[in-house]
């Protein structure tokens, strides 16, 4: 994707607004990604105590947006790793006025460093990069090595909520949550056709609908 026009004020602004964290910018390649923590303090973000579900690679917002103005009492954390993407987040967040929702330029690889144990209710995964070569498997969000992450994070009762298209990803996604001890449930091969009330389409999702492909999903529970 092109860089956007006018990229760096438009950061700054959304950063001046406080809607728009950036973080890490000065370790580009993780080697000091959890050494320290960091940890946000998040009744100091948001301004209440309500509990936070977690976003990871919220791309330009559509679905952290829609659930920050339906669930007003819940806070969101969205986090995604490019700054040409999560503007426009930013951005949509702050002409909605969305009070409960906090979008962070952050890698995953920096989870640990920012977000305390047992912080979050719900972590989301729609339609997270692929990564479809074997030797870029570890990059994938549903890694195992991602997925140990998770379960520090997740507060007692929490869940992990993946959608995407991808067939080979999906099925790469069940082995591994299987094998990390969580429990899977309301598992669906096609959310569209199924009864699933309340979904809430995400840009990506909107994109692979349109095309006729059928959408996977899963509910993971740490075993
Ligand atoms: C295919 S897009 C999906 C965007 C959005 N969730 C949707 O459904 O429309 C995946 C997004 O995840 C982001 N991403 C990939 N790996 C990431 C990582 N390690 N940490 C944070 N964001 C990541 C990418 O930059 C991209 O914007």
């Amino acid at each position: 994707m092109r860089r956007k026009a006018r990229l760096d004020e438009r950061v700054a602004a959304c950063r001046e607004d406080g809607r728009l964290l950036v973080l890490n910018v000065d370790d580009r390649h993780f080697q000091r990604a959890v050494e320290t923590k960091e940890y946000l303090d998040f009744e100091k973000l948001f301004g209440n105590k309500n509990p936070v579900v977690l976003e990871i690679g919220a791309g330009k917002g559509q679905f952290c947006c829609t659930l920050a103005k339906n669930f007003p009492e819940i806070n969101i954390l969205a986090i995604e790793k490019s700054s040409n993407v999560i503007v426009d987040a930013a951005e949509k967040a702050i002409s909605l006025d969305l009070k409960n929702c906090l979008l962070v330029r952050c890698d995953a690889e920096y989870l640990e460093r920012y977000i305390p144990e047992g912080s979050v209710s719900r972590i989301y995964l729609n339609f997270s990069c692929p990564f479809p070569k074997k030797s870029y498997a570890s990059h994938r969000l549903t890694h195992r090595r991602f997925l140990e992450v998770y379960k520090k994070l997740l507060a007692p009762g929490g869940e992990i909520h993946q959608k995407t298209d991808n067939r080979e990803f999906f099925e790469f996604s069940l082995c591994e949550f299987s094998q990390s001890g969580y429990i899977l449930k309301n598992v669906s091969l096609d959310l569209h056709a199924s009864d699933f009330e309340g979904n809430i389409v995400t840009e990506y999702e909107q994109r692979f609908t349109d095309m006729g492909l059928p959408i996977y999903r899963l509910e993971a529970v740490p075993g």
